[in-house]
């Protein structure tokens, strides 16, 4: 199977999962849950829980054990989008090429629908009783609200490289890293090893991931990106770009997935497509 096709495949089995586990509109309060709805099924490419069926994929277990951790990070990523785009944060109407919620529904709304989905991914994930998951998901999630602080508190400040690296590994980095963990716990035996290679593939993925955000943000379109072009210069934020210029923020990126790679020797081919993965991540145009 293509990387394409995977992905398309496990876009689509997320996708149910998430479907089963959200509110109905049906159900009141109809308003938030059809903003909670509205903020997770809008086109998002899925990264987060397409790395938990790949890395567990890649230890030979069955997709359908891992679809509880892979739905809870999604939901965490898709309030972090919300959260992200207010008013009080980055400020911008545009995300998946649609109005951003508190556009679409207000601010209030946009707020509460952050709040719900962070707990209804603890909820869900609580359903496997796994503590590990949980701590991995929870630190995760600490992780970005600590970088998106230090984001919003260094705004029109300079940083340094080692600063900005920091700020990216945890607004960006800690929850693919949390994906990648979510996906290695669900095999019971995986040695310190084989834990350690995967974490170490997926810092580097995770940074490269924000550094190809960055550079997406000055060299795409608002029509591809489906959010709006140049909010970062437009918001003064400080990025790869802004700081290493466009060539080397690339040459980052290519050595950080050339470094992801090297961390999967041990895994053969079952890996292959974490492999696919890597390369994406700094290929993608969106
Ligand atoms: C955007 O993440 C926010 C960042 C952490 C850079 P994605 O590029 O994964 O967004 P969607 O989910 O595909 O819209
Ligand atoms: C967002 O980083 C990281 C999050 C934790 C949501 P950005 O602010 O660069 O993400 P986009 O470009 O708005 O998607
Ligand atoms: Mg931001
Ligand atoms: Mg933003
Ligand atoms: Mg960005």
């Amino acid at each position: 199977m293509s990387l394409k096709s995977l992905i398309s495949t496990y876009q689509q089995q997320v996708d149910n999962v998430l479907d089963r586990c959200l509110p109905s509109t049906d159900v009141e309060p109809t308003n938030l849950h059809e903003a909670m709805r509205y903020a997770v099924y809008n086109g998002g490419k899925r990264i987060r829980p397409i790395l938990v069926y790949l890395t567990g994929t890649a230890l030979n277990i069955q997709s359908k054990k891992l679809d509880i951790p892979a739905c809870a990070v999604e939901l965490i990523h898709a309030y972090s989008l919300v959260h992200d785009d207010l008013p009080a944060m980055d400020d911008d109407d545009l995300r998946r090429g649609k109005p951003t919620c508190h556009k679409a529904f207000d601010e209030a709304t946009a707020v509460l629908v952050g709040d719900a989905l962070q707990t209804l991914a603890f909820y869900t994930l609580s359903q496997t009783k796994n503590a590990a998951m949980i701590t991995t998901l929870a630190s995760g999630a600490l992780g970005m609200v600590n970088g998106q602080a230090i984001d919003i508190d260094a705004t029109g400040k300079s940083l340094n490289l080692a600063q900005l690296k920091n700020l990216h590994n945890n607004k960006t980095g800690a929850l693919i890293r949390a994906s990648v963990k979510l996906g290695a716990l669900s095999c019971v035996d995986i040695s310190a090893e084989k834990l350690q290679k995967l974490d170490n593939y997926a810092k580097c993925i995770g940074l490269a991931f924000q550094i190809q955000d960055d550079i997406l943000d000055i060299e795409s379109t608002t029509e591809i990106l489906g959010k709006s072009q140049g909010s970062d210069i437009a918001h003064n934020k400080v990025t790869y770009p802004s700081l290493l210029g466009m060539k080397d923020s690339k040459q980052m990126a290519q050595d950080l997935i050339a470094e992801a790679i090297t961390n999967l020797e041990d895994f053969g081919e079952a890996a292959e497509p974490l492999r696919w993965m890597a390369n994406y991540i700094v290929t993608r145009c969106y």
